[in-house]
């Protein structure tokens, strides 16, 4: 660009920032964001979920152009036609297809983050309850969209689904019809899936975002170290430990995107299905309503969700138990209430708690990706149990306890889980050899945990030495 293009360049530029706000925003909400001086790599996931949900967007666009909602047309619109027939649509689906399921890792782990670092206590309680309303509106999005090719996993897929709505007293059976448009999934259902899944949840999703990223920028961010950097700032209001987002962190984050875009894109052209964990083999096949498939299951994030349903013996329980796991992450904020944030600074066995919420999460997903035998459904409950366990013995962390209330926490929580036992077992009695096989499980993970800490009561000890301010791990020290 020569001199006289560049001055042209600056007019227009000058003439449209006179009108809308675009340096200033662009100054007070990038380029002068005071971001802590020590984000690690778990802070590069927010902004990867970004950039995957305009990658969705745009992706799902042109899908959008050449897909046909209707049982009679969708799965070769889709197999065919974007497949084959329009240049680049294998591109396209393939990149929707990876993308989604690269949108729930990001997810997870920028979930994992928060929950490391304790990003969910004052003043941020509010930004997390956004983040569970992004994730269920996200979780709606991808089971809204799974239905869309009409193979045979997402019809069998949707039935399980909307069948277990049902279970809701009172308002389930109507809420299945309107869902289903009809008594059984078909035309209507498609339309009004498709309709959701293009519209109303992607401008759902972006809203939520849009109001997410307000609510960290009026609070400002956690880091690795959990100490408020606005508590400490210089005579010009800057906190002694930000730098300006821009260009230290733009530039990790491209970093960032240059390793994830290395990995999509290997998943893209060599391996779109996930050896059938990111699209079901079944799915292949156009659904036959006339044949139910032997065995359903969800694609492999929702498997965890998928392991209480079918380990809880019974439909509304389970769907109880599948809303008790949002209502826990919801409670964060309630349940720990330890003052120090940072899981650094946390005793050894908080950590081991810590490190058992994924462990059980993915180990549910383990249980659920087995067939629905009678083995694998009360193997699915007792680890579902483990899951709510490491939820609910967050309280016994929040300060120091004498051996007697550990000893308490140990009885009282030993005595619900075997409550909780008895009354499944009384709904449906899987018989003795089956229950000692797997019922011992969460009985021996709150057994180690309350055990180790009436042993050893040093490792329930948080730091004495909490920093005042950030510590190594950043650009600057
Ligand atoms: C579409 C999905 C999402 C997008 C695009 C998104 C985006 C972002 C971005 C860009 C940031 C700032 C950068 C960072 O801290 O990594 C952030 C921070 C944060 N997000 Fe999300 N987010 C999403 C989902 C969620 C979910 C599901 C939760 C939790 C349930 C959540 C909780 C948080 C919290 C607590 C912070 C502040 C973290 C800190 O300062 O330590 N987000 N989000």
């Amino acid at each position: 660009m020569n001199n006289i293009d560049q001055s042209r360049a600056k007019r227009v530029f000058g003439w449209f920032d006179q009108r809308l706000p675009i340096s200033s925003l662009w100054r007070t909400q990038v380029a002068e964001y005071p971001a802590p001086k020590n984000f690690n790599l778990w802070y590069i996931f927010g902004s990867l979920a970004l950039l995957v949900l305009v990658m969705q967007l745009a992706t799902g666009l042109f899908l959008a152009i050449h897909y046909q909602p209707n049982p009679h047309l969708a799965f070769w619109s889709v197999a065919r036609t974007i497949q084959r027939d329009s240049h680049w649509g294998w591109l396209i689906r393939d990149m929707h297809i990876v993308g989604a399921s690269a949108f729930f890792v990001l997810v997870y782990l920028h979930m994992y983050r928060g929950i490391m670092y304790g990003s969910y206590k004052k003043p941020r309680e509010l930004l997390w309850l956004i983040g569970i309303f992004i994730y269920l509106a996200l979780a709606a999005e991808a089971f809204l969209g799974y239905l869309l090719p009409w193979g045979q996993m997402s019809y069998w897929g949707s039935a399980v689904v909307t069948n277990f709505v049902t279970a809701i007293p009172g308002i389930g059976k109507p809420i299945a019809q309107w869902l289903r448009g009809s008594f059984v999934i078909g035309l209507p259902t498609l339309n009004r899936f498709f309709v959701f899944h293009v519209f109303l949840m992607p401008v759902l999703l972006l809203a939520l975002v849009l109001v997410h990223l307000i609510a960290l920028h009026q609070v400002g961010s956690n880091n690795p170290d959990g100490v408020e950097i606005h508590d400490n700032t210089n005579e010009s209001s800057w906190p002694r430990d930000g730098i300006p987002f821009h260009p230290y962190y733009t530039v990790k984050d491209l970093f960032g995107v240059s390793v994830f875009f290395v990995v999509f894109f290997w998943f893209v052209f060599y391996r779109p299905d996930g050896w059938g964990f990111l699209l079901d083999k079944l799915n292949y096949t156009p659904a036959n309503i006339l044949h139910t498939p032997s065995d359903i299951h969800p694609l492999w994030f929702f498997l965890p969700f998928y392991a209480m349903l079918r380990g809880v013996p019974n439909k509304l329980y389970g769907i109880m138990a599948f809303a008790g796991s949002f209502a826990l992450l919801a409670c964060l904020p309630l349940l720990d209430r330890n003052p120090i944030r940072s899981i650094r600074y946390r005793s050894v066995l908080y950590k081991l708690n810590i490190l058992m919420m994924p462990a059980s999460f993915l180990w549910l997903g383990y249980v659920a990706h087995g067939f629905a035998t009678e083995h694998n459904m009360v193997y699915g409950l007792h680890v579902t149990e483990v899951f709510y366990a490491t939820f609910l013995v967050l309280p016994f962390f929040n300060k120091r306890r004498a051996i007697g209330a550990t000893v308490a926490w140990l009885v009282a929580t030993e005595a619900v889980v075997f409550l909780i036992d008895l009354w499944m077992y009384s709904i449906h009695a899987h018989g003795w050899a089956l229950m000692l096989l797997t019922d011992w499980i969460p009985a021996a993970y709150l057994l180690l945990l309350f055990g180790l800490a009436i042993l050893f009561p040093a490792l329930t000890r948080d730091t004495q030495h909490l920093p005042e301010r950030l510590t190594a791990g950043g650009i600057f020290h």
